[in-house]
């Protein structure tokens, strides 16, 4: 079947780094990691991607690459119809994230009209800009309206068919975002009371570390790189069979690491600079960003300019989410792709309602203490996501390894396909299963 392949290998890393780089970098690796203790977090999260998160992106990848089919074809050409399972797990899950994400989305919309409107950015008191976020995701109607708006941005972009357009001008767009990252970095170390900010984040302090932490940071690490739910596999369909799978993999994990890196330099120090609450959970970016751009010339500007980019990188994610649901109702149901992606986009509208009345309205609905909203979150960052990686790895490494190990190193037989099988076999699956186990646990 003949396949459209990336123009290049670059094409092909910058747009599974387009996937990857989004909210999960700039909205929740910053309050994760105030929230799980800063530093010692920081090094496992790390730790984390570039062990587990590189092999499992290149496996990803050479899944896609083995078959040129999309995860669901692609099990159940390697495997059997059982094993196309993990595919419509990866579509369910793909459904659930896309419902809160979209919430979030909706934020950077409201915050960006906001900022041109001048209703942000004009004060560093932690009590104002706190209420203003308050106020505005616990209205009953407000964040609906905005939720509504980015869900019918990822809607038409995946519909349109200017998804490429989107994907090209990211390419420009995204550099532009990590040098803004870099002035407001630049502002937010300088002011007094930063310093306190740094050494959370930089100087690890093990003592905070429990088993909750490390399955935090497995679920940041999932979500973040955009790995669990087999969109990897997908992009790694369209790579042609010159392109080294691990090192472009690294590639997309440098890219994602570094622009996480810069937006906990960016909102840490701000929060103990200013006083914010370290632990505020997931407002924070949202209501410490609005301080930094009031103590700054042109903040309006740049605050308008920061949520616009910002908006971009987390669409060219929502994208790759909404992919996965309309592929699979168009190969599955042979539906048109409109209709297709409108029965998506109702359903995940839905449940997003319900994930942002959790914050407000709905706040009194818990179960385990999870409102709706972290429930969804938890459920499939820690929960879901480990658990088709250990299927995925098991898959790979025990059923289908002949086809796959041509992929990630050329097929050789070495001591390094050895190591790599073994890894896939039995250290990757039992340690998720260990963290997992542990961060239930305790
Ligand atoms: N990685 C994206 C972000 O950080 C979100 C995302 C896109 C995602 N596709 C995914 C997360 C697939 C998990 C699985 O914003």
């Amino acid at each position: 079947m003949a396949r459209s392949q990336w123009g290049s290998r670059l094409g092909f890393i910058l747009a599974s780094a387009g996937s990857a780089i989004g909210l999960g970098a700039v909205w929740k690796f910053p309050y994760v990691t105030a929230t799980q203790g800063g530093g010692a977090f920081l090094l496992i999260y790390l730790f984390i991607c570039l062990t587990l998160g590189l092999i499992l992106m290149a496996t990803e990848m050479a899944i896609g690459r083995a078959t040129h089919l999309g995860p669901i074809g692609a099990f159940r050409k390697l495997g059997n119809k059982k094993w196309a399972g993990i595919g419509i797990m990866g579509v369910l899950v793909a459904f659930l994230i896309l419902s809160f994400y979209s919430v979030v989305g909706g934020w950077t919309v409201a915050y960006l009209g906001k900022a041109i409107t001048g209703g942000i950015a004009n004060s560093t008191d932690p009590t104002t800009n706190g209420n203003l976020f308050t106020d505005f995701i616990t209205d009953p109607l407000q964040p609906l309206i905005y939720h509504f708006i980015f869900g019918f941005l990822t809607l038409f972009t995946v519909v349109s068919g200017v998804e490429k357009g989107i994907e090209r001008i990211s390419k420009y767009l995204m550099p532009i975002l990590l040098i803004l990252m870099l002035i407001l970095i630049g502002r937010a170390v300088s002011l007094p009371g930063a310093v306190e900010g740094l050494k959370f984040f930089l100087l690890p302090d093990f003592s905070k570390i429990t088993g909750a932490t490390w399955l935090e940071a497995l679920g940041l690490a999932f979500f973040s790189l955009s790995l669990g739910i087999g969109i990897m596999i997908t992009y790694g369909s369209y790579v042609g069979p010159e392109a080294k799978l691990v090192s472009s993999a690294a590639w997309v994990i440098l890219l994602t690491l570094l622009t996480c890196f810069l937006s906990g330099l960016m909102v840490l120090p701000a929060v103990f600079a200013f006083g914010f609450e370290p632990g505020a959970g997931p407002g924070l970016t949202f209501i410490t960003m609005p301080a930094v751009f009031a103590s700054m010339p042109f903040g309006h500007l740049l605050a308008a300019l920061f949520f616009a980019l910002l908006l971009v990188a987390a669409l060219t994610s929502s994208i790759s989410l909404l992919e996965v649901l309309v592929s699979f109702l168009i190969d599955e149901f042979k539906v048109h792709r409109l209709k297709a992606g409108i029965i998506a986009f109702v359903l995940f509208f839905l449940l997003g309602i319900a994930a942002s009345l959790s914050l407000g309205a709905w706040s009194s609905y818990t179960l385990f203490g999870y409102n709706i909203f972290d429930m969804l979150d938890k459920l499939t960052q820690n929960i879901l996501m480990p658990l088709g990686e250990i299927l995925l790895t098991l898959f790979v490494a025990w059923w289908r390894w002949d086809k796959i190990k041509v992929q990630l190193c050329g097929g050789n037989d070495s001591v390094w396909l050895s190591f790599l099988r073994f890894a896939l076999g039995v250290v990757i699956p039992v340690i998720i299963f260990v963290i997992f186990l542990q961060g239930i646990l305790g």
